[in-house]
């Protein structure tokens, strides 16, 4: 039976990625600290074996990657307002908790090891779309330390016997994100607008994102994984765009609009546009994005219902 690791297994994506392995038979390991992560997403994973451990104890990490074919390493201190506000946090976990990762991993004998990088570490567009030659020069602590974490997977890939591929995920959203003080703004919008709330656009609206779903983003992780002597870094993206402006009139025609839309000051840290070049993906890695924002959208409107009715 196959055997991995998702370090931040108990998280958004880490528990999305953990639950389509455990649904092929495979056998998971999660390793999470619950910082950001949540116990009821845990429950979605029968079988799975959880460690409650920090990605920075090394005995912890030992013990959860032993006997891993493949490592999917999400754990991180998420997001450039979190990175803003606690930036010694956000280094020593991403960073410093990677390079624990990636020293366990070796001891193992892992074969590979998939990190989730992030698009932040582009900084400010130049040009569009970006590809993975795009400058990097991030703008928020977060951007550098991701940026950091997949630099250090990728100089293991070239000093050891370990293959590395960093998935540099663009905007992500699905079922199981939710709303917290760090979320993103799809699940920022669609929480308040369900609870009648009003909700905030910063800067004009005219500034775009690129919303990739979460099930593609799996798709890349389990096509990265797969990859034969393949490292590299990869754009995971929806390979469109749209304005804020734009995602509020789609939210609006699913949820109905009775609340205040507020206007406030561009949030610092934030990139005026976003639009991720997936040729590179498509290509090296088999990745294949298939959920349209349309029909992502309605999937996660009907689950943050769900979700408000449960808690
Ligand atoms: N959601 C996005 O749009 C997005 C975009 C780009 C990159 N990413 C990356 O994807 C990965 C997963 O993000 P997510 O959106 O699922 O966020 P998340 O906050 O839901 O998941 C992160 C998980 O890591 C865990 N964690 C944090 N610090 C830890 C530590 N020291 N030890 C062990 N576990 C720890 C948290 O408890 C949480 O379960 C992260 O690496 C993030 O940087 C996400």
């Amino acid at each position: 039976m196959a055997q991995h690791t998702v370090t931040g297994g108990a998280g958004f994506i880490g528990s999305t990625i953990a639950k389509s392995l455990l649904n092929r038979g495979d056998h998971v390991t999660v390793i999470d600290d619950l910082s950001s992560g949540y116990a009821s997403n845990l429950e979605q994973l029968p079988g799975v074996d959880f460690i409650e451990a920090s990605v920075l104890n090394d005995t912890a990490v030992r013990k959860a990657v032993a006997g891993s074919d493949t490592v999917f390493h999400l754990a991180a201190s998420v997001g450039n307002k979190r990175s803003i506000d606690d930036p010694i946090s956000d280094a020593k976990t991403n960073l410093l908790g990677t390079i624990n990762v990636l020293e366990a991993s070796r001891s193992a004998g892992v074969r590979k090891i998939v990190v989730s990088s992030s698009a932040g570490i582009f900084g400010e567009l130049k040009e569009l779309p970006i590809n993975e030659s795009h400058p990097l020069e991030p703008d928020s602590p977060y951007g550098v330390s991701k940026l950091a974490a997949e630099k250090v997977c990728l100089a293991y890939s070239r000093l050891y016997d370990l293959e590395a591929i960093a998935l540099r995920y663009f905007n992500v959203y699905g079922p199981n994100q939710r709303f917290d003080a760090y979320g993103n703004v799809i699940p920022i919008f669609v929480f308040k607008l369900l609870n009648n709330e009003p909700i905030t656009i910063f800067g004009d609206g005219e500034q775009t994102r690129d919303f990739v779903s979460v099930h593609d983003v799996v798709q890349a992780n389990l096509a990265a994984s797969k990859s034969e002597g393949v490292s590299g870094a990869f754009n995971i993206a929806s390979g469109t765009r749209i304005t804020i402006n734009d995602l509020v009139s789609m939210l609006d025609e699913r949820i109905p609009m009775n609340c205040e839309i507020r206007t406030g000051e561009p949030r610092p840290g934030d990139v005026r546009d976003s639009l991720g070049d997936i040729w590179k993906a498509r290509e090296l890695i088999g990745f294949d994005p298939q959920v349209s924002l349309d029909a992502g959208l309605t999937e996660y409107v009907d689950w943050a219902q769900q979700e408000i009715k449960r808690t």
